[in-house]
């Protein structure tokens, strides 16, 4: 039986990630879930699973070493898929500190263990690997509606956020080439489905619209994102983690670009064709709430991945196309209001409060 430390298994694509692997692996694998529940970690996301003989949860920061070594002391671990980290861009451009700390040192932290735990007089102990999961925001932007960002494009990042996941990639490729330490890096595309935290632009604007509240758009609207379904990117990491090739960086992407405005756009008309006319928010939602707000600070103008190298060498594409996904996305909101409800209480009032009071 193989065993997965995952990190950040609470958050959105980390959940996502061990229901999908549970599903698919059965009682062929053992995942342990270390997350230190931050305001993005929600263990009713993992429900489904709790209880299960092959699934543990280990609540700890991956900053404590002590907590990291215990886990490779008692569990012969041969798979390290971290997922954890600060991801939210505008949290980053208010408070940059906890974005190193967690990005930058706790990824330390954890190569650093791995790396020793996994460290023989020969070499490594066998069939052993780390995934560092990244984030095409670590090329920076690119500036016109032409281009890609390939795995050789270099690294260029503009936010605290982005920064703090170019700095960690740098790390594991330093672990890479002076250690050969076992391990890959991917590099994905903005996520969308189940489970995602209202501070991201599609849930946030689902959950907006629900309550008759403004639909704030940074800037024109134009800027542009390339969006891939959740489960999609749950299939790259596992032929990564499976297939990839030691020391090489993949780039993850949907092939599906699209300006913040037409995403906008699709939800109100996609909720519209949803919701029955007897539901109490339909009445709420119009193309009137749309409201063109201040920019968000150092905006990125265009993101766009060039997937061709994990297509070649691993075979894998993006399954799902975006008409689906995010009906798929929205049915899931519709069902689970009470989940956006109980998440969206307290801090995150607070959040939204402060962020978006002069917009
Ligand atoms: P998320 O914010 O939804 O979840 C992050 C999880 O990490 C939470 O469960 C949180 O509790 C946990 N965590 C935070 N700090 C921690 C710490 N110090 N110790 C232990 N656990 C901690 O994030 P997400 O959107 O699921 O992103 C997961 C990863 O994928 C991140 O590394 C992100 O950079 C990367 N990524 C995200 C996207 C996207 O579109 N969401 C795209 C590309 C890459
Ligand atoms: O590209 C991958 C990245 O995608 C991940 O590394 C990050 O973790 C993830 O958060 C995401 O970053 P973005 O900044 O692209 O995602 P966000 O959902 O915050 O914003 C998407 C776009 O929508 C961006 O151009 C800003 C815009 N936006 C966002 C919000 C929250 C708005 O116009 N209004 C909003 O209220």
């Amino acid at each position: 039986m193989r065993t997965y430390l995952v990190t950040g298994g609470a958050g959105f694509i980390g959940s996502n990630f061990i229901l999908y692997m549970l599903e698919k692996y059965k009682q062929e694998i053992k995942i342990i879930n270390l997350d230190s529940l931050t305001y993005a970690g929600n263990l009713e996301n993992l429900k489904s699973v709790e209880g299960l003989s092959n699934y543990q949860f280990v609540k700890a920061d991956i900053c404590d070493k002590e907590a990291i070594n215990q886990i490779f002391e008692t569990n012969a671990i041969d798979r390290v898929i971290h997922f954890a980290a600060e991801s939210h861009v505008d949290r980053s451009i208010r408070n940059p500190e906890v974005f190193v700390n967690t990005n930058v040192l706790g990824t330390l932290n954890l190569i650093n263990v791995a790396k020793q735990a996994w460290e023989t007089k020969e070499g490594y102990l066998p069939d052993k690997k780390y995934v560092q999961v990244s984030t095409d925001e670590v090329y920076g932007a690119l500036e016109g509606d032409e281009g890609y960002f390939y795995e050789t494009t270099p690294i260029d990042p503009h936010s605290p956020y982005s920064a703090s996941k170019a700095s960690a990639d740098l790390l594991v490729k330093a672990y890479m080439d002076t250690y050969h330490f076992p391990a890959n890096i991917t590099r994905c595309s903005n996520n969308y489905g189940p489970y995602q935290f209202p501070e991201k632009l599609i849930p946030l604007m689902i959950n907006n619209a629900l309550n008759g509240k403004n639909l704030p758009v940074y800037g024109t609207g134009k800027n542009v994102r390339d969006w891939l379904y959740v489960m999609d990117h749950a299939k790259a990491i596992d032929l990564v983690a499976e297939k990839g090739k030691s020391g090489q960086v993949y780039n993850v992407g949907g092939h599906n670009e699209k300006r913040n405005i037409e995403i906008v756009t699709m939800i109100i008309d996609t909720l519209l064709e949803t919701l029955s006319k007897s539901d109490e928010h339909r009445s709420n939602i119009s193309h009137d709430l749309i409201t063109y707000v201040e920019d968000r600070k150092g905006h990125d103008f265009r993101y766009a991945i060039a997937p061709d190298k994990i297509k070649a060498e691993l075979g894998w594409e993006p399954e799902t196309p975006f008409s689906e996904g995010i009906k798929l996305t929205i049915a899931w909101y519709l069902k689970n209001r009470e989940w956006m409800e109980r998440v969206t209480k307290g801090d995150y009032q607070k959040y939204y409060e402060e962020m978006y009071q002069n917009k």
